[in-house]
């Protein structure tokens, strides 16, 4: 176990709102051992920017843990070649060009359809009605998973999540998860002849294309579900909420002083979708005052980095003006996120300004407080909102 300070939470306290704790620590000890999450954590970005990129020391490699036992051995928890190969192998799916020349107006298609039907509603919580089909439907395509429904989309990519994340071997969270591996190979095994025959740009497509073995194309396309619904589904919402609770904010977008851009890179820096991404300590390091031993587990905190006082002024205020250069949403080194083109032009260049556009006098249904939570993964759990129907 590492020498770092130790720093005591209280879990539920801290899935309500991490940041004071995180803000404490950045303070008083940047690097702690956290006993109720049993690991170091990382709290100041300069630190997780410049150790994130020591894949000798801060290993991806967990051959034991839930996720590779769970969905099989996938890129991200993989390191050097072997985790380089998979990746170049999955990048033409979800390259600028082809997120450009394939994928955008395919996520048009999605949003126009969903607000059409959403529109003569006039109310509804936008979380399930609007941010959660999009980003489904969007992930469909990525990930050739077309013949899905996009309510099995969420729920097993959330049941993945809860599985890796299921530490106390809980044997229905167990379950859910396996249900949603096996439904996922099922729906695999039902694309692989019509992306053999009909190759795409979708995710499964280059990865049967590029030779991948069938139990690493089979754990890449997990992955991406694991990683790619909750996310956008998240800063949808989350940057949604930011701007009608920030309406000088949304003005500056609707007068073209600012860009839907600067609102989506803003919020991921303020509320980080994905607030932690796990290590394993391969070997003896010393670091800012720490020993850290082999096998010692290590949580680089990107919701604490994106929050950090030496990088950003006010970090706590939401302000689409300015500087998010140095926000690590999409991590920080070679396991940066796969997705992160796909997700600007879903959330940048498609979700925000299609809902602001269709919904007009969108605003927040007052009697119904949203409700947020998570530190892991951080998002909306409702988003009640009222617009002018039509
Ligand atoms: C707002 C949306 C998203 C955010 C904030 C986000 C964030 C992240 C973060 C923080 C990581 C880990 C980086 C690290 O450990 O250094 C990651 C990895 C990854 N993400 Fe995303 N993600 C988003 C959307 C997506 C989507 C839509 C996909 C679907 C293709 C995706 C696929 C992946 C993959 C495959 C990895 C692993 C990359 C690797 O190991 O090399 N993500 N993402």
């Amino acid at each position: 176990m590492s020498n770092a300070p130790q720093y005591d939470i209280d879990v539920a306290a801290f899935w309500a709102d991490p940041y004071p704790d995180l803000a404490r620590m950045r303070r008083e000890a940047p690097i702690a051992f956290v006993p109720q999450l049993g690991s170091t954590v990382f709290t100041r970005r300069d630190d997780i920017f410049t150790q994130e990129k020591r894949i000798d020391v801060f290993s991806s490699h967990q051959p034991n843990g839930l996720m590779n036992t769970l969905m099989g051995h996938n890129m991200m928890r993989k390191d050097g070649e072997a985790h380089m190969n998979e990746r170049a192998a999955m990048f033409p799916a979800v390259s600028p060009r082809t997120v450009r020349a394939s994928w955008l107006t395919r996520f048009q298609a999605h949003a126009d359809r969903i607000l059409e039907e959403l529109a003569p509603r006039g109310t509804a919580d936008l979380v399930k009605a609007f941010a959660l089909p999009l980003s489904a439907e969007c992930l469909k395509d990525i990930t050739g998973l077309t013949n899905m429904r996009f309510a099995d989309m969420d729920a097993w990519s959330q049941a993945m999540i809860d599985g890796i994340a299921n530490y106390n071997g809980n044997k229905q969270v167990e379950a859910r998860c396996h249900a949603a591996t096996a439904g996922i190979d099922a729906a695999i095994d039902d694309m692989i002849p019509v992306l053999t025959k009909h190759p795409d740009s979708s995710i499964l497509s280059v990865l049967l294309a590029a030779g991948q073995p069938i139990d690493s194309v089979r754990a890449n396309v997990k992955l991406a579900i694991s990683g790619g619904q909750n996310e956008p589904r998240d800063a949808i919402s989350g940057a949604t909420w930011a701007l009608l609770t920030h309406p000088e904010q949304l003005s500056l977008v609707r007068d073209g002083r600012a860009q839907w851009i600067d609102a989506f890179e803003e919020y991921a820096r303020w509320i980080a979708p994905i607030g932690m991404s796990p290590r394993r300590v391969a070997k003896p390091w010393s670091y800012g005052g720490v020993d850290f031993e082999p096998e010692d587990r290590g949580f680089f905190m990107f919701g604490s980095a994106n929050r950090d006082e030496a990088c950003f002024a006010e970090p706590d205020r939401f302000d689409i003006t300015r500087d998010t250069g140095k926000s690590i949403a999409f991590g920080a080194g070679p396991h940066y996120c796969a997705g992160a083109f796909a997700s600007r032009a879903m959330v940048a260049d498609v979700a925000l300004p299609s809902l602001f556009a269709r919904l007009q006098g969108l605003r927040l249904d007052r009697a119904e407080p949203v409700r947020i939570g998570g530190w892991a993964f951080r998002g909306l759990l409702t988003l009640k909102v009222a617009w002018d129907g039509s």
